[in-house]
């Protein structure tokens, strides 16, 4: 019989065998009531936001609201003045690490290592040599020819087919970048379309309910997740030893500067062992690959959606670059209204809309005069705030003209929007995310005129990252682009 029988039958059980995971705590300022999560849970997966968000208002715990997932206290913000306590304090500097998430070593990379001195060496490492502001503008040309590759996809997709379905060239594009950024593009080959899959292989898998994580009885692995995680670390494994090997056997990584080359030529004392250095090279790719290609694909959406938007941005192009050259990083900070169509989107359509990977408190911490025991996960709501008619009115709408009226910093300082977290943990990698995402869509504006092919659907599907459910497809009409 199928398992998802025998587990519809056991989860209610045990979640209320559970449900006392605050309660039973021997303190006088527990929380006065936790919401157990009865049923089934991959039900509630793929818009969790959207339902956490809809409990916290309809219990009025937007503030804080406290849960019982299988044996795990939960506490969830949807509220940026508690946001700020958990994300910028001291006390929430771990992550909850999955069974998954071990298995597929991300446990030894920067995401989850626990916050003490390997992890400040491996952040230390990857913002000085993955990050830093002159890698960024170094890497500048190859992004170039990347979003060049991107577009002569397009116009061949539209000469074969009639339309365009942008999320392979999104990916293909996104996936060639963070190569070229981690391993250097030469001598690459197909292995680069082997990491592809097998990061595809991964979302899905640490996007899927894992029982393990929540409950005891996790060694039946009724779904084979553990099983299928282990495999594919061992594709991984083999496939990044073999390329650390092969980099070593030419030896050229001291004249090289990407970060498998950086990582070579640490000295002594800071190096990293093999295995580790598998672990942080994977996650790299893994992280950088879709986030950019996701965020991407909502923005072509709401651009083909909304036709006035669209053509007051390239309004902006024409007149800041003119038509006779390409968009340089340079000509970013001069393109505001392209800077607001792409912050809306990041309010709209967060790519971690609960900040992705959660917190785990290391010590006891009081939030809101509540006491959180030592070992709770932390999840912060940032699609609520950002979809809190108290905070943006008329929050559905999409309106980048907000972003016009005032400065708002996106980078974590404002808890109203802050797409990629904030505190010690917030992403390394957003100032490459931004310019990578703000030089591409800048291209697809100044080259095509994006038109529907149908009507634009704009569902959503939480896996690891909150993804359209169903691809963009469009027209791409060259504009009078001289270049
Ligand atoms: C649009 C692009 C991106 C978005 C929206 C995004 C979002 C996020 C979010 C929400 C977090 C959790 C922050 C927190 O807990 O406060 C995070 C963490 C992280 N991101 Fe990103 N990210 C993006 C691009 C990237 C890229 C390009 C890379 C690397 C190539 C990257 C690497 C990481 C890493 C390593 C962490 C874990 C940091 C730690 O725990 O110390 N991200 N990201």
């Amino acid at each position: 019989m199928e398992p998802y029988f025998w587990l519809a039958l056991l989860i209610p059980f045990f979640t209320i065998f559970y449900q006392t995971a605050w309660k039973n705590l021997n303190h006088n300022q527990n929380p006065k009531f936790s919401w157990p999560f009865i049923g089934f849970l991959p039900q509630m997966g793929s818009l969790a936001h959207r339902k956490l968000a809809s409990m916290a208002t309809s219990f009025k715990s937007t503030r804080l609201m406290f849960i019982s997932l299988g044996s795990m206290r939960l506490v969830v913000s949807s509220h940026p003045e508690t946001a700020k306590q958990i994300l910028s304090g001291n006390a929430f500097s771990d992550r909850p690490i999955k069974e998954t998430t071990r298995l597929l070593m991300f446990d030894r990379a920067i995401g989850f290592a626990p916050s003490g001195k390997y992890w400040h060496h491996l952040r230390k490492i990857a913002s000085n040599h993955m990050f830093s502001p002159k890698r960024i503008l170094n890497m500048e040309g190859f992004r170039q020819g990347v979003v060049n590759n991107m577009m002569q996809e397009v116009c061949k997709e539209m000469k074969d087919r009639g339309l365009v379905e942008l999320r392979g060239i999104l990916h293909k594009g996104s996936l060639d970048n963070m190569l070229e950024s981690v391993f250097g593009s030469s001598n690459f080959g197909c292995r680069g379309d082997e990491l592809g899959l097998m990061v595809k292989e991964g979302y899905e898998l640490i996007g899927e309910f894992n029982w393990v994580d929540y409950f005891t009885l996790g060694f039946l692995d009724l779904f084979g997740v553990k099983k299928r995680c282990y495999n594919l670390a061992c594709k991984v494994r083999d496939l990044l030893n073999g390329i650390i090997e092969e980099r070593r056997r030419i030896g050229d990584f001291r004249t090289r500067d990407d970060f498998l080359s950086v990582l070579l030529s640490l000295p002594q004392e800071d190096q990293l062992c093999d295995a580790d250095m598998v672990a942080v090279l994977w996650e790299m790719v893994f992280r950088g690959v879709d986030n950019v290609a996701i965020l991407l694909e909502w923005i072509m959406a709401r651009m083909v959606l909304h036709q006035d938007i669209q053509a007051k941005a390239q309004q902006e192009i024409d007149m800041c670059v003119g038509p006779n050259r390409h968009v340089q990083d340079s000509d970013i900070a001069n393109l505001q209204y392209l800077q607001a169509i792409v912050k809306e989107v990041l309010r709209l359509h967060p790519p971690g809309p609960l900040l992705s990977w959660a917190r785990l408190a290391i010590h006891d911490v009081h939030l809101d005069k509540c006491f959180i025991p030592a070992g709770t996960t932390a999840m912060v709501n940032m699609w609520a705030i950002a979809h809190d008619p108290m905070i943006w009115p008329d929050p559905s709408t999409f309106k980048p003209e907000r972003f016009m009226e005032a400065e708002f910093s996106i980078m974590g300082s404002d808890l109203r929007l802050a797409p990629f977290g904030s505190g010690r943990r917030a992403c390394p990698g957003k100032a490459l995310g931004l310019a990578t995402v703000h030089k591409w869509l800048a291209r697809m504006l100044q080259q095509f005129k994006w038109l529907p092919s149908q009507p634009i659907d704009l569902g959503e599907c939480l896996k690891l990252s909150l993804e359209m459910k169903k691809p963009l497809q469009c027209y791409a009409i060259a504009r009078s682009f001289k270049k």
